[in-house]
């Protein structure tokens, strides 16, 4: 049997259309996703939207619509985004599934008969657009308006009896569960973050709303609805059916934004440890996609629209892009000269380009098929040999772009070896080195385009396929496996186009 991995994205809000961070927070754990398939992993992976809640129920009054009939035109938008990004997600989960209010009554009846929820009374600070309740400290003044000091939204005073959850009790096991597992937050810069928060003390959470409607009912209770958040954070329950089959929990990763960090690793882990449910092992904390040097948001209306984008640049190169050019886990800038730039340079120029150059001499000269190598050097044997190790380790800790950035240092390499080479020239003179050197660079693209899959599948499947490489077989134990000499090839024709 395969082994598993679990997977998630965070819930998008549906609470407008989606933008660029979104696309990238479900691009890059996309890539993992295809990744751990490569390596042979039965993937489970997740994505969704997170309907309900006050921001939700605002925008829908301001659209006049009821919030049922607006999230599903929204939530659609982000259903049909997760084809237009070939996102390779098995299930795509609403927070106003029947399914999932069966979990969250679930997981709240089960708090409750441990004693870790009470009724009293909320007075404090709250921010509509974060969903989040925040401390006095948390809190500054600006233009005349009380905003949170982190996030800069607005936040109002509210006064409401409410349900809370014991997460006082949990400051001590939650510390020393980072400190046990030093990987559970990643990057590291991030757990640092969430240490000194919870090493500052944690109060009890309120965990209902009684203000209005438009949520998941308390269990037993005529006015409150579960705090959105706690019903969120759920949801990762809710698509492996846990109650009923616990076989695909606990999740190896959740892939999340680095503003959402204090819901996943503060409250989700302290309510699972109330449930004695089993934690995540992993919260990764990508950082943001900017726009000058502001994070990219639709309240500050700097928003790229990732399908204008991508019909312009096509789906696999915006992928490409910001795979790469954005440290994992660090913010990143983008913009559309360096787009060109990373388009013409690694793709165009370097794996395009040398696929080309292979590919007309192999129709020419060998009739289109694997070129018979005859003897290769110890040199050529060694740089067939792609450095997995290396990518492999890179994946390890999630520096997706490190890996992007040796698999084109190693197409780098082939291209240098055809300029040193000259096949052009040998098949000429006929030296009987052209075939060997065809063959390696042959080899070389297969294993490229293998291990650029998670970051391209369309233009990796294409490859392939010309190689005789069926979709459903390729996998990294594929890597340094030769093709069959003689075989017969389709030509790729022009992969990636120039930007000027
Ligand atoms: N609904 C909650 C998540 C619940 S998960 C149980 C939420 N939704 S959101 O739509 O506001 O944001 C979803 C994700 O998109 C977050 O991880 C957030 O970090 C990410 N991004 C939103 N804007 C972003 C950028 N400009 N750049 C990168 N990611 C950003 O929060």
């Amino acid at each position: 049997m395969k082994k598993k991995f679990y997977i998630t994205t965070p819930i998008y809000y549906p609470s407008a259309k989606p933008h660029m961070g979104h696309a990238y927070s479900s691009i890059s754990a996309d890539f993992i996703a295809r990744y751990k398939r490569l390596e042979g992993y039965d993937v489970k992976f997740v994505t969704g939207t997170d309907e309900h809640g006050q921001k939700i129920q605002k925008s829908a009054e301001k659209r006049k619509l009821s919030p049922d009939v607006f999230c599903n035109e929204i939530s659609k938008v982000f259903l049909e985004l997760t084809k237009t990004l070939n996102l390779s997600n098995t299930d795509f989960i609403r927070t106003t599934e029947d399914r999932h209010y069966k979990t969250v009554q679930r997981l709240w009846k089960i708090l409750e008969e441990k004693k870790f929820i009470y009724l009293s009374k909320y007075s404090g600070w709250y921010s509509v657009s974060d969903e989040a309740f925040y401390n006095e400290n948390e809190i500054i003044e600006k233009d005349n308006n009380k905003i949170c000091k982190a996030t800069g939204s607005i936040v109002e005073w509210v006064e409401e009896e409410s349900y809370f959850f014991r997460l006082s009790e949990f400051q001590n096991i939650l510390i020393k569960h980072y400190e046990d597992n030093p990987e559970f937050i990643q990057p590291a810069s991030r757990r640092n973050e969430v240490m000194s928060f919870v090493r500052g003390g944690l109060n009890d959470l309120s965990i209902s709303r009684n203000s209005f409607k438009w949520g998941i009912p308390v269990p037993n209770s005529k006015d409150h609805i579960v705090y959105v958040w706690l019903d969120a954070l759920t949801n990762y329950l809710t698509a492996t059916n846990y109650f009923e089959d616990n076989s695909s929990w606990p999740a190896d990763v959740h892939i999340i934004g680095k503003d959402i960090l204090r819901f996943h690793a503060v409250y989700w882990p302290a309510f699972l440890l109330a449930a004695e449910i089993p934690l995540p092992k992993k919260i990764f904390g990508h950082g943001w996609i900017l726009s000058g040097d502001e994070k990219m948001s639709k309240s500050k209306g700097n928003i790229l629209d990732p399908v204008e984008i991508l019909n312009e640049f096509g789906l696999d190169e915006i992928r490409y892009y910001l795979m790469k050019e954005v440290m994992y886990g660090l913010d990143g800038k983008i913009n559309i000269d360096n787009l060109k730039n990373c388009i013409n340079s690694d793709l165009a120029n370097n794996i395009g380009n040398l696929s080309q150059r292979i590919f007309v001499l192999i129709n020419k000269y060998f009739s289109c098929k694997v070129p018979d190598p005859k003897s290769l050097s110890s040199d050529d044997q060694k740089l067939i040999q792609c450095p997995v190790d290396g990518l492999t380790k890179s994946m390890n800790s999630f520096e997706i772009h490190n890996y992007i950035r040796e698999v084109i240092s190693y197409s780098s390499r082939i291209n240098k070896f055809v300029n040193d080479e000259e096949p052009w020239t040998k098949v000429k003179n006929s030296d009987p080195r052209v075939g060997a050197v065809l063959y390696v660079a042959l080899n070389a693209l297969k294993n490229i385009f293998i291990l650029l899959h998670p970051a391209m599948p369309l233009k990796s499947e294409h490859y392939l396929s010309c190689l005789n490489i069926d979709t459903k077989d390729i996998s990294l134990s594929l890597i340094n496996k030769n093709l069959p000499v003689n075989a017969e090839l389709k030509m790729p024709g022009l992969m990636f186009k120039k930007y000027i």
